[in-house]
């Protein structure tokens, strides 16, 4: 806790981040996870930093180190997540969830031993995660919500779909089969949604251009409050 007024845009928000990729064991040494690299939600830490904001970093597994200044919360499965973020959730001002949530675990849970092969084939049996950013939009008293939509085809239609179901105040949409755009590169190209619509479509940027630009959406669209 700082002990003097930050100042910048963000001055005296509570900003929590997402990021990174949840892992989902099956047993001691195997998992299921994603490509998820971690860099849009630590960009989007960071510039929240710059903006004044204090800042809580839940992050699952990343490909790049943390940015410093924010309170750190490693996490690996979609559960941990799910605690972690519930956990601090009510004193937070804007949520932003950048992690790419595994959707799905094993159904038999974590095996305490390594598995062991047996015939041909395999099926392994999985069974839905909690979704953490719909268990937040039911739960929303105050907070700017912000999720993220990863989608390959029908942006629009998708995005506008998670922004309801989830209660979102916007849903930032990315098509990650662009080249340029999504999973592990430096750059996105994403499109901002809201309850109207689109908000605003940005082009091929840096991830860290990116997240000044949504952090600035996000600030424009606060409610106002005291000075
Ligand atoms: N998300 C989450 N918890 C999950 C799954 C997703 O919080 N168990 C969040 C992600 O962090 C992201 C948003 O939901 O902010 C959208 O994730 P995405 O994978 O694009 O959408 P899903 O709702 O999981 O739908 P699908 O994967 O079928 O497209
Ligand atoms: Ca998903």
């Amino acid at each position: 806790e700082s002990w003097f007024a930050r100042s910048g845009t963000l001055a005296g928000k509570r900003v929590l981040v997402t990021a990174g990729g949840t892992m989902e064991r099956l047993d001691p040494v195997r998992y299921l996870t994603n490509d998820s690299s971690g860099k849009m939600g630590f960009a989007i830490a960071e510039a929240a930093l710059l903006m004044g904001a204090e800042v809580t970093l839940v992050a699952g597994r990343t490909a790049v180190p943390p940015p410093a200044g924010v309170e750190l919360v490693r996490v690996e499965s979609a559960q941990q997540m799910l605690d972690a973020v519930t956990g601090v959730y009510d004193k937070m001002d804007i949520v932003v969830k950048a992690a790419a949530v595994a959707d799905y675990r094993r159904a038999a849970g974590v095996s305490d031993h390594k598995l062991k092969k047996s015939g041909e084939r395999l099926t392994l049996e999985l069974e839905r995660t909690t979704d953490v950013l719909e268990t937040l939009g039911k739960r929303k008293n105050h907070q700017f919500l912000v999720g993220f939509a990863a989608e390959t085809e029908q942006v629009e239609r998708y995005a506008m779909d998670k922004l309801r179901r989830k209660h979102c105040d916007l849903i930032v949409a990315n098509d990650v089969s662009i080249e340029g755009a999504g999973f592990n590169g430096d750059t996105n190209i994403v499109q901002v949604y809201g309850e109207e619509g689109l908000v605003e479509a940005l082009p091929l940027l840096s991830k860290r251009e990116v997240a000044n630009r949504l952090l600035e959406l996000i600030a424009d669209r606060l409610p106002r409050s005291g000075g």
